[in-house]
């Protein structure tokens, strides 16, 4: 077994895309899959934590150990991290939460009508989850991700101070096989006054060394 790093202390993850409903059939989400967040909740098990995943729709099976919540929409999640996380000692936000959701969800199935050829959707903004944890006082070690396709680095450390993170995991999504859907990511991980390369591997072996900085980085934060 993997020396017990995270032992005693309750880690709360999202992960996941969320779904934003237009009406009882249609949604908008993303192709977000779920697997670096799962990969991220299966070895912090391993490494002793006690671990709460709250998960927007994937296919993935619940890694052992680990308590999962299941939600659906932005809202949703955003109020079962609030709900749970003042009992946690560390905070990882993974999910590929929807900016924004529409304006209204329709009771009926909208419908397509003869006369109009163009429709269009109003959308209102989504409460960002991680930056409501990052301004809780007392708040937990706090852990985000960022996706981004060209200056990876600049969108990272501007996220990791306006969202008042104490760490942020940056991939390059641009980069083929690697990020969304795929079995492999490289990460830079990056903290206040130092930064880490995490070369392309798989997922979980990724999320083992990202805990590893976590734990050690937990650990000085709240050295006395
Ligand atoms: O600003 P951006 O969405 O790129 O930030 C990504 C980070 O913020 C991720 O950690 C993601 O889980 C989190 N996030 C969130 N709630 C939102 C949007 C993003 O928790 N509404």
């Amino acid at each position: 077994a993997p020396a017990q790093t995270l032992a005693g202390l309750r880690l709360l993850l999202t992960a996941g895309p969320t779904r934003e409903a237009l009406d009882p059939v249609r949604y908008i989400s993303n192709h977000s899959s779920g697997k670096m967040g799962f990969a991220l909740a299966r070895a912090a098990a391993e490494l002793g934590a006690e671990v709460t995943l709250v998960s927007g729709p994937v296919t993935l099976t619940t890694p052992p150990g680990v308590t999962r919540v299941d939600v659906e929409s932005a809202e949703q999640m955003h109020a079962a991290v609030m709900e749970r996380v003042r009992q946690h000692d560390i905070f990882i936000g993974c999910a590929a939460v929807a900016d924004y959701r529409p304006a209204q969800i329709s009771a009926q199935k909208i419908k397509k009508t003869a006369d109009n050829d163009e429709m269009v959707l109003q959308l209102v903004k989504n409460p960002d989850i991680i930056a409501a944890v990052g301004a809780l006082a007392n708040k937990p070690f706090t852990v985000g991700f960022a996706a981004e396709t060209v200056d990876v680095e600049q969108y990272a450390l501007d996220k990791l101070h306006r969202k008042r993170l104490d760490m942020i995991a940056a991939n390059d999504v641009s980069r083929a096989g690697q990020g969304f859907n795929a079995d492999d990511n490289a990460l830079t991980v990056y903290w206040q006054g130092d930064r880490r390369e995490l070369p392309l591997s798989d997922k979980l072996s990724l999320a083992r060394h990202l805990l590893d900085l976590v734990a050690d980085r937990y650990r000085s934060s709240r050295a006395p």
